[in-house]
């Protein structure tokens, strides 16, 4: 039996995006699951003047793919409120605070609070400072803040993020979400590794050599302006790549909770290689697309500049200093306007000494399906066989988190120490690309990226797992 925890959400930017594509749909798993199922109310807030009804007809249609109980709809859309408000203004917080309350006595939600700020981040310190200055924090239930990248753009900017809101809530009631990091393969790099004995085979002398994957099919869409300022390395291998790669890399935490795990994690990533302007150079690769007849190029979008040196492509390889890394290359891409949509991780073991055969592997696909599969040797007419050995259906991500979030689990969260550490190996390859004029643009929609990603590998004697 599932017991609910009570619960009021206050969603900052519920008219936006996020809020109607991922958050709403998340919030309907969790109903559906009877995580929350009574003692639940959600507000959203945005400057628009909407009503309730006009609210709930806007998260109908949000969830309106997931179900066709009418009565089911009605019950789950009766929970949500909203309120007109405008972050900067101090006088909003006091009608929030009014009808917080009212909603806490209704729904007997024993004052337990999550404000999600689905809104750019330079609101929140806005936020988190008029949330408690105009007391909408209680005092005898859980107030939990959650947002979402990007987390700063550099490592300064980052920081002072940091410092701005913990100022306000303490460490361990922040959530920042990746949401790679609700993705159920992803969550489950750690029993893979820890609860097999294939741990014994994770390290220098067997593994040749991991390769991580997130590619995008998509262009820019009508994310251009925030694209255009973040690029491929700040936007997906500053968190997502590097949280994939902390998890594989990680020694085994001490312990099975929250704190080993992300202790391990941020050891990980202040052990990556210093990266050298040479180095930059020879191991970095950014791409940006352009040349196809059907597709628009980076440059042509009429949102970006025409000069723009942004890059829709990175390839890199990373090396870690310590001792079971040693010598081991992760080769990490990802990109938009790509041959496919996937997110997967290979990892190429050694071939035994003397052996001549095809070198077995191990395919974690994290989407679209989320299976493991591993190419073997046997004696066979087909030398190498792809198996899969596990298959599972994916949950949403973001329900995945919002119910870590409601029982207070940080596990699957990034840590400031973890964020810092990202940036200070990210800012020297963004410095020197901002300091160096690129050949762009250097790649074909629809392909894998620029051919120095190929060369990337072929260089080291190897090649792009597929
Ligand atoms: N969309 C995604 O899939 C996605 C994924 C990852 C991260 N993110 C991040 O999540 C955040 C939100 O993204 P989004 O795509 O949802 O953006 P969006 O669609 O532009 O939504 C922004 C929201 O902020 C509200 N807003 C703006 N100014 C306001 C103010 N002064 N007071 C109160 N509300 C205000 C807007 O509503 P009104 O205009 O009605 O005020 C709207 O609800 C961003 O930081 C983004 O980088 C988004």
């Amino acid at each position: 039996m599932t017991t609910e925890t009570p619960v009021l959400l206050t969603i900052f930017g519920g008219t936006g995006d996020l809020a109607q594509r991922k958050l709403y749909p998340a919030i309907f798993r969790l109903f559906q699951k009877h995580q929350l199922q009574q003692h639940f109310a959600v507000i959203g807030t945005a400057r628009r003047d909407w009503s309730h009804e006009y609210y709930r007809q806007v998260v109908r249609t949000a969830i309106a793919s997931l179900t066709n109980d009418a009565a089911e709809i009605t019950n789950f859309t009766s929970h949500f409120y909203y309120q007109s408000h405008d972050v900067n203004d101090v006088a909003h917080y006091q009608t929030l605070k009014s009808l917080s309350q009212r909603l806490d006595q209704q729904y007997r939600l024993r004052h337990n609070r999550l404000f999600y700020l689905a809104m750019a981040p330079n609101f929140f310190e806005t936020i988190a400072q008029h949330l408690k200055s105009e007391q909408l924090l209680t005092t005898d239930g859980f107030n939990r803040l959650i947002i979402e990248k990007p987390f700063g753009h550099n490592y300064s900017s980052a920081e002072k993020l940091n410092k701005a809101l913990t100022a306000t809530f303490r460490t361990d009631q922040i959530f920042r979400i990746d949401h790679y990091l609700g993705k159920s393969m992803i969550q489950n790099i750690t029993n893979l590794r820890f609860n097999n004995q294939l741990e014994a085979l994770w390290n220098h002398h067997f593994i040749d050599n991991i390769q991580i994957t997130l590619s995008e099919q998509l262009g820019v869409a009508d994310r251009a302006i925030y694209y255009d300022q973040s690029g491929a390395l700040r936007d997906m291998v500053q968190n997502h790549i590097l949280q994939i790669l902390s998890l594989l890399a990680m020694e085994q935490p001490a312990f099975n909770n929250h704190q080993s795990i992300t202790i391990a994690k941020q050891t990980v990533l202040e052990q990556l290689h210093p990266l050298t302007a040479h180095t930059i150079s020879q191991n970095f690769i950014r791409g940006q697309y352009a040349g196809a007849e059907h597709v628009k190029a980076y440059r042509q979008n009429n949102q970006i500049s025409a000069d723009s040196n942004n890059d829709s492509f990175v390839a890199g390889k990373i090396t870690i200093d310590n001792p079971r890394w040693q010598g081991v290359p992760f080769y990490i891409r990802t990109g938009k306007e790509l041959a496919a949509k996937y997110t997967r991780i290979n990892v190429q073991f050694r071939t035994p000494a003397g052996s001549t055969a095809p070198a077995n592997r191990l395919t974690i696909n994290v989407e679209p399906e989320a299976t493991i599969t591993s190419a073997l040797n046997i004696q066979s007419e087909r030398p190498t066989v792809l198996k899969p050995v596990s298959a599972f259906a994916q949950n949403d991500a973001y329900a995945n988190l919002l119910q870590a979030i409601l029982h207070g689990d940080a596990t699957h969260f990034t840590t400031w120490e973890e964020l810092a550490a990202a940036w200070k190996f990210i800012d020297p390859i963004q410095a020197y690309w901002d300091t160096h004029e690129p050949e762009f643009p250097n790649y074909q929609p629809q392909t894998m990226g620029p051919q120095a990603a190929t060369d990337l590998l072929t260089r080291d004697g190897r090649t792009w797992l597929d």
